[in-house]
């Protein structure tokens, strides 16, 4: 095995675009149907709920029709074999679907949210369902009627956990990002701090992102192609 035993993975749309969810920025993208302004910031959410409702109904509905690739089976093999070794691997995802979790990996942090997590601003529990919510939906936990909004976290609101990432990637071997094209903070300046530490970092993604240049090493492809080719060589050089 190489050196690198303590790695961190931060994921992206891409990973998962061989399992047919569409990326934001793309053509073809989400963004191209829906303005960030409408239905990913909360500003958007007080003007027209029903849409933003509706919105995150529907790509919660698709979850069910999809499947993790070899790349999301890959990043669990990788974590299993780190373990195995004495190190581990940390996947900050900013990808708010399950695919990760139902490719076998455990270590997983979704800093911006999670499309199967629901959130009420009465009682500001958060709860697990994947069923669908409209402004007629009552809060499983206080039942107050219409205050469940998707555990999202939208543009203007702050990410989760990250204490927790930037002490993931200060005590890490190596940085690696894969399927996200670098446009949204403060994912895409984790290279730059990977890189100020002195460690090793890769992008692995179909063109180059905007902070390719940060990194030391890039392989441009499908991630399902590149994936598993790496995860091999982490744990059979
Ligand atoms: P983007 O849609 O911005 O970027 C997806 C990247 O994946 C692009 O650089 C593509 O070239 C690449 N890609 C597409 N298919 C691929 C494949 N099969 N293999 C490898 N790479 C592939 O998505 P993100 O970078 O994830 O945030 O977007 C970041 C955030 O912006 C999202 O979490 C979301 C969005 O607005 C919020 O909603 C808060």
């Amino acid at each position: 095995m190489t050196k690198s035993k303590n790695i961190v993975v931060l994921t992206g749309a891409g990973i998962s675009a061989e399992s047919g969810i569409r990326t934001f920025r793309d053509t073809g993208g989400l963004w191209e149907d829906h303005s960030i302004e409408e239905v990913a910031t909360p500003q958007g959410y007080a003007a027209n709920p029903e849409l933003v409702l509706s919105f995150y109904n529907a790509r919660r509905a698709q979850l069910s029709t999809v499947e993790p690739n070899p790349a999301h089976f890959a990043l669990a093999e990788l974590e299993k074999g780190l373990m195995e070794r004495g190190g581990y691997l940390t996947i900050v995802t900013q990808n708010v679907d399950d695919l990760h979790e139902r490719g076998g990996a455990q270590n997983i942090i979704h800093m911006h949210g999670e499309l199967l997590s629901q959130w009420c601003r009465a009682c500001d529990q958060k709860f697990k369902s994947d069923a669908a919510f409209t402004l007629m939906s009552p809060c499983p936990k206080c039942e107050v009627v219409g205050k469940v909004r998707p555990d999202i976290v939208w543009f203007g609101e702050m990410p989760y956990r990250m204490d927790t990432i930037e002490a993931t990637i200060l005590n890490c071997d190596q940085f690696v990002s894969i399927g996200t094209s670098g446009a949204v903070y403060p994912a895409a300046g984790y290279v730059q701090m990977a890189r100020g530490l002195g460690k090793q970092t890769l992008e692995i993604n179909l063109e180059r992102s905007e902070g390719s240049h940060f990194f030391l090493e890039t392989r441009l492809g499908k991630a399902g192609d590149l994936v598993p080719v790496w995860v091999d060589e982490v744990l059979g050089g």
